[in-house]
């Protein structure tokens, strides 16, 4: 029977096809155990987690057949390295597009109309009745949301802000371009507006990141960018924390350079930079984009699918490097 190594137990529904298949030790380990386990040839695939980091050294002597993330990202593995050493990287796509955009929209509406700050109100005994002048915020509707960021992800969360009325706008590939064909325009037959990075900054009231983690795309958002922002704009990131410079992002939020931020993913998690949690013009999720209990069922279907199929030698369903 073949050999699997799932490092945090994922969802029933996906457990239950690996023990089907294959002998399953669930182990917690820590990066340099990881390395050595990968390394003894006892397991053909590993079932990997966000936080389990596979890079170029620990790539070099590993012996697997594949890896199988229990996520759509796969920033925390080289998958180039991996290719390398003939190791199949494995994702879960398509299911969790419509509930990170979800967040992403929970993200503008609850910055923008400051409802962590409200809900700290009522429950502190501080709402004394209503005022014209409490807690005001800004509308969402008939402003302009700016997307980094043509995806999956991305066009859902389009969709979504076209329904409140807002003026969609995108760059597909920040902080370069790349041509759009019809078949991702299609649907939005002219309703969506493609333009350069730098005039997406420049007219975004709300700039949300929808772009993967590479060399390219860390720190996309720096003092730079934060500075050429609307001083009105709210920044938005359902993507990966290091595409922004999150000590740059707390100074601007302290400064004013822009309104506020909505975060679900951080530089350092689970660490946020020192401030950021004390700012008011923030609101702070711990990286939830698809906690929701289908999506994480079919994330844990389709990650052991993957899984079960790099086991047996065969290409699994979605690989990132076939
Ligand atoms: C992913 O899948 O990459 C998300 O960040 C976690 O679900």
């Amino acid at each position: 029977m073949t050999r699997i190594l799932v490092t945090l137990p994922i969802p029933e529904p996906g457990m239950e096809i690996l023990r089907r298949a294959a002998d399953v030790d669930v182990i917690a380990l820590d990066h340099v155990a990881l390395a050595q386990r990968c390394a003894s040839g006892d397991y053909d695939v590993v079932v990997a987690q966000l936080r389990d980091r596979f890079d170029s050294a620990s790539l070099a002597s590993a012996r697997l057949r594949g890896i199988s993330n229990y996520a759509v990202g796969v920033d925390n593995i080289d998958v180039g390295a991996a290719t390398a050493r003939g190791i199949v990287v494995g994702n879960t796509p398509g299911v969790l597009t419509d509930s990170t955009a979800d967040i992403a929209l929970l993200l503008m509406l609850a910055t923008a109309r400051r409802a962590v700050e409200a809900d700290r109100m009522v429950r502190a005994g501080e709402f004394t009745g209503w005022a014209p002048e409490l807690m005001l915020g800004t509308d969402v509707s008939g402003r302009v949301l700016g997307l980094a960021g043509f995806g999956r992800i991305a066009r859902a969360t389009a969709r979504r802000a076209l329904g409140f009325g807002m003026t969609v706008r995108f760059c597909p590939r920040p902080p370069s371009d790349r041509p759009v064909d019809d078949e991702e325009l299609g649907e939005f037959g002219g309703r969506v507006e493609h333009v350069s990075w730098d005039e997406l900054v420049a007219t975004s009231d709300f700039l949300s990141l929808h772009v993967p983690l590479t060399e390219s795309t860390h720190h996309l958002v720096d003092a730079r960018v934060l500075g050429a922002m609307k001083t009105s704009a709210i920044l938005v990131n359902t993507a990966r924390g290091p595409v922004v410079d999150e000590s740059a992002l707390v100074e601007a939020l302290r400064g004013g350079v822009i309104a506020g931020a909505g975060l679900d993913v951080y530089e350092d998690e689970p660490a946020t930079a020192p401030g950021l949690s004390e700012l008011a013009n923030t609101v702070l999720l711990p990286h939830v984009g698809s906690a929701t209990v289908s999506v994480r069922s079919e994330m844990a279907r389709l990650c052991a699918e993957n899984a079960v199929a790099m086991a047996a030698g065969t290409l699994p369903r979605h690989a990132v490097n076939p």
